[in-house]
């Protein structure tokens, strides 16, 4: 049974998204509830390499920007290393993309084997000199900046990671771009940047960005992670007698796919004292124990305001009754991990019953979990995933590793002992 009341540590998308647009604005700013897991620490460390200035003090960080054009290259091959992180290397090179250096970006194992062309090939035909394994598609990938033109882009893959690298890029364009969104996608570089001053205007699918001479520094408050929040909300509905309350969520509305499918599911959640900050809705979730939770289908447009939940309601889904369908959701298979395999593999090794996709997955439910073993692939939201189906399981679900979770989640074992009752 999970009890009680916490305050959610920072998301990770706007903490990332903090740091980057705080370096190239003029001024000092503070961003609050910076999340410090390792895949934000990664972006800080990148930015300090080219010349920022950032200071670190327990959960807040103070960052003196260098300005549009500020960033600085000390060496003569200026190595930027991303570790594990999609949005880092992704946005960054938007930016990398419009400073006239070489740089070139490495990351993990993982990281490897993640597709850049989507990034790389929009900020080609913008005038970046770029190359790398796989005509530019994997990492080590070398930017040379500067110089850019303008573009007008229909994004072919719905990703707020590429919308984004080519929002920053078309800061550095010679006049006007427009890009194109298949759907909508998380909106949190949108938001932010216009708060820093850059002109950009939204159009339901379409974006306008007008390049701009200088952005100005403002504080930023980090709202709570929902992606993270959702690893707890689906452990109280999923375990007896659970009730939690989660102060400080985010609740941007292209994030929120998780309760929409919660309430569909017929799970007991609730917002409750929603406010708004620096542009971004924020909320408190009471989240209670459902003991009859039925099966749901989840696709199209709901798929990009879910995309990193996916593993933890697939859990979710082997205590509701009747098949739980995901699909147009082959963007899973470029994540972390190959989240399809991930997920239907390790669901079925500990007695739940799972089918692959080839754009998603099938979970039969009601199952009874037995637990097991099973492979997390390092991948964070993996690891979180089953560990909350290890409080349902008769037996005990063992990870082979467990590191990986700092890259989000710090402190999440903590958190997750002291809600346990
Ligand atoms: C993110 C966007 C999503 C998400 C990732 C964070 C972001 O990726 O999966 O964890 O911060 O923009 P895509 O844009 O590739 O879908």
């Amino acid at each position: 049974m999970l009890k009680g009341s916490f305050e959610l540590i920072g998301d990770k998308s706007i903490s990332h998204r903090a740091i980057m647009f705080s370096s190239i604005s003029k001024g000092k700013n503070k961003i609050s509830n910076f999340l410090m897991g390792q895949d934000c620490l990664s972006t800080v460390n990148c930015f300090r390499k080219m010349g920022v200035d950032i200071e670190i003090n327990n959960n807040e960080v103070y960052v003196s920007g260098n300005g549009l054009k500020g960033l600085k290259s000390f060496e003569d091959k200026l190595f930027l290393d991303v570790g594990n992180s999609g949005t880092a290397i992704r946005l960054m090179m938007g930016i990398l993309a419009g400073q006239d250096f070489k740089t070139t970006i490495i990351g993990d194992e993982s990281i490897g084997k993640r597709p850049m062309k989507r990034v790389t090939d929009p900020l080609k035909k913008m005038g970046a000199i770029i190359s790398g394994r796989d005509d530019a598609n994997l990492i080590p990938i070398t930017v040379e900046g500067g110089n850019l033109t303008h573009i007008d882009y229909h994004m072919p893959v719905s990703s707020a990671q590429v919308k984004s690298s080519l929002i920053l890029a078309s800061l550095y364009g010679d006049n006007t771009s427009f890009i194109h969104e298949k759907m909508r996608s998380r909106n949190h570089t949108e938001i932010m940047l216009k708060s820093f001053g850059a002109d950009i205007e939204v159009n339901n699918l379409e974006i306008k960005i007008n390049p701009v001479e200088e952005l100005f520094n403002k504080d930023i408050y980090v709202p709570g992670d929902i992606s993270s929040a959702a690893f707890i909300m689906v452990g109280a509905l999923i375990s007896e007698n659970s009730e939690v309350l989660i102060k400080n969520v985010g609740l941007n509305d292209t994030r929120v796919g998780i309760i929409e499918v919660i309430k569909k599911m017929n799970g007991n959640i609730e917002i409750i004292d929603e406010e708004e900050i620096c542009g971004e809705k924020v909320g408190n979730i009471l989240v209670k124990y459902s003991p009859h939770l039925i099966g749901t289908t989840i696709d199209k447009e709901l798929i990009p305001k879910l995309i990193d939940e996916i593993p933890i309601i697939a859990v979710l889904a082997t205590r509701a009754e009747g098949d739980t369908i995901i699909k147009d959701a082959s963007e899973l298979k470029i994540k972390e991990s190959n989240r399809i395999k991930s997920v239907v593999n390790n669901l079925n090794l500990i007695g739940a019953k799972a089918i692959e996709l080839e754009d998603g997955m099938i979970i039969k439910g009601k199952t009874h979990l037995q637990g097991g073993k099973i492979q997390t692939f390092n991948d964070h939201r993996i690891a979180m995933s089953f560990s909350i189906a290890n409080l349902i399981s008769n037996n005990k679900v063992i990870l082979d590793s467990d590191k990986c979770i700092d890259i989000s989640f710090p402190g999440y074992f903590n958190l997750l002992k002291k809600l346990s009752k």
